[in-house]
């Protein structure tokens, strides 16, 4: 159930120099939601940027009590920019959990995730709950640069198998990537496949969902607005059969069948 509460902020610290990791706590509600659903948090008011609309983020972990959720978040803009200058015990107004998470089929064996950048952020908790139901899972991390790479301890901490890619020394160009997930099905290590936001690789996703008929999910970021789905401001065009189809990224989704999205 969603709740609409004032949470206070535990701690929001920087991860790197563009990344920040904000804990907030809302006592007494039990706000934790599933793999891949989202909230969406009001962001302070500052001298220079008045963010009007409340901003999406995915649920990073909730690990720490049903009454607390984390985020990690990249600084962008406005929104972004405000959020990142709440100080511990400081008030925050949060909307969530909303939206469709990810699913497990009982049957699957081995998952393999594939993200980028702060993809890794909505993963994160999809992994830990699979390896919690003792499925195997590969997850590979891709980033700009190597020293940028991070949460390698959420995928590790719970057994899963780590391959880390980046931009500096090439290993995360698509055709890399590609073979990469392509040894994991061949070696029957992929029931299904994962991945978040970044449009290249979810066009790898679809390739190889394709080639070996493999299920596949993916969480879109869109720009929102309600996150309620009454504005139709994140709609995004599906393919349904042969026929072109319109859905609500914070209604229908935002974790939809990677076959399903136009890429
Ligand atoms: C379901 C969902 C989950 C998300 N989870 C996370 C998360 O866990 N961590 C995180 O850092 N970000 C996440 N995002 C993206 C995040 O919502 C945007 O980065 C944020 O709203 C930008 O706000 P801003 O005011 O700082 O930037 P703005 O000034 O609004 O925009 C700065 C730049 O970011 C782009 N942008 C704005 N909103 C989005 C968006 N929704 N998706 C992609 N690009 C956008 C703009 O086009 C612009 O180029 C998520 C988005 C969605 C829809
Ligand atoms: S953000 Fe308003 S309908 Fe999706």
């Amino acid at each position: 159930m969603a709740h609409d509460t004032v949470g206070t902020v535990v701690s929001n610290h920087h991860v790197n120099a563009l990344y920040k990791h904000i804990v907030i706590t809302c006592p007494q509600t039990r706000i934790w939601g599933e793999p891949g659903q989202f909230y969406m948090l009001t962001c302070p008011p500052g001298p220079e940027d008045r963010p009007f609309f409340r901003r999406p983020m995915s649920l990073y972990a909730n690990g720490r009590g049903p009454d607390t959720v984390e985020f990690l978040y990249k600084i962008t803009g406005t929104g972004t920019r405000a959020l990142a200058t709440l100080k511990e015990g400081e008030s925050i107004r949060l909307l969530g959990p909303l939206g469709h998470g990810f699913t497990l089929q009982p049957d699957w064996k081995h998952l393999v995730v594939v993200g980028r950048g702060v993809g890794l952020a909505t993963l994160a908790p999809l992994v830990k709950a699979a390896r919690a139901n003792n499925l195997g899972v590969t997850a590979i991390l891709s980033s700009r640069e190597r020293h940028m790479s991070m949460s390698q301890h959420h995928f590790v901490d719970v057994g899963a198998r780590l391959v880390e890619v980046n931009d500096d020394d090439g290993s995360s160009a698509p055709d890399n990537v590609m073979e990469c997930i392509r040894a994991q099905i061949q070696a029957g290590q992929c029931d299904a496949l994962f991945t978040c936001g970044s449009k290249r690789l979810l066009g790898i996703i679809q390739h190889l969902a394709r080639e070996y008929s493999l299920p596949g999910q993916v969480a879109l970021e869109q720009q929102m607005a309600c996150g309620l789905g009454m504005c139709f401001s994140c709609v995004r065009a599906m393919c349904e059969g042969q026929k072109t189809i319109h859905r609500r990224v914070c209604w229908d989704g935002p974790v939809f069948d990677a076959l399903e999205v136009q890429s």
